[in-house]
């Protein structure tokens, strides 16, 4: 089997390359992609930069290029949901692009013809993270995150962004991996720590908080990457 991790910015696999130690490294389509093997599975790990386009082109250089036949997520997110806090963690159940706009052709905001408005999360990585959740004795939540090529610090836009698709968490990358999954067919789990609120202090709770909530999004990727290797041996 071959698992795919990825994240956005090199702070997101810093912790899963370091625990990992030691990998190859190759350069592929301008970016730097490591393999390893890791309780004899192959993983394959990279962070694409940030935005849709580039994580598209990640995702899908990951499975086409490289083999990966599941791919997990780990990153941070500007909580839309009042309940969340910084460090807390949302595992995705569905995705949606909030920037993708056609709504003056009488669309709803998020899709385009041929499309969804969701992309929905594989559900059983998604009960496999419960199990996780329960063993590392830490609470999850499940829900819907809303992604768009912007840094939302505003209230206004993501209060918009919760309303239009219920969205409990946004950031920049778990919906254009979701399309590129969900189109080849590839299992997919997408994690985010909270690092903000979105709102007018987020650039500053980011450069605050996002390392260390990337730290506890990859301690529990890494986790799930065990216990998709342990439910793939059964
Ligand atoms: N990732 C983390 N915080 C974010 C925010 N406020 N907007 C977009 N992506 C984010």
């Amino acid at each position: 089997m071959r698992i795919a991790i990825m994240g956005a910015m090199p702070e997101e696999v810093a912790p899963i390359l370091k625990k990992l130690g030691e990998y190859k490294t190759t350069e592929y389509a301008k970016n730097t992609y490591y393999e390893a093997t890791y309780k004899g599975v192959e993983l394959v790990i990279a962070y694409s930069k940030i935005g849709k386009v580039f994580s598209t082109l990640t995702a899908t250089t990951m499975i086409e290029h490289f083999g990966a036949e599941k791919l997990l997520f780990s990153g941070v997110a500007g909580a839309v949901s009042p309940e969340l806090r910084v460090g807390d963690l949302v595992v995705a159940n569905k995705l949606s692009q909030h920037d993708l706009d056609i709504t003056a052709f009488g669309h709803p905001s998020g899709f385009v013809p041929e499309g969804a408005v969701f992309v929905e999360a594989d559900a059983s990585m998604i009960d496999l993270s419960k199990e996780v959740a329960s063993e590392m004795g830490k609470s999850v939540k499940e829900g819907i995150i809303a992604t768009g090529d912007q840094f939302v610090a505003n209230e206004e836009r993501k209060n918009w962004i919760g309303d239009t698709f219920q969205a409990d968490a946004l950031e920049m990358e778990g919906a254009s991996v979701a399309v590129v999954c969900d189109a080849l067919d590839v299992p997919f789990f997408i994690l985010r720590a909270i690092s903000d609120a979105a709102d007018m202090d987020a650039s500053f709770s980011f450069d605050e908080f996002m390392e260390s909530s990337a730290i506890i999004s990859a301690e529990f990727i890494m986790k799930m990457v065990d216990k998709v290797i342990d439910n793939n041996a059964k």
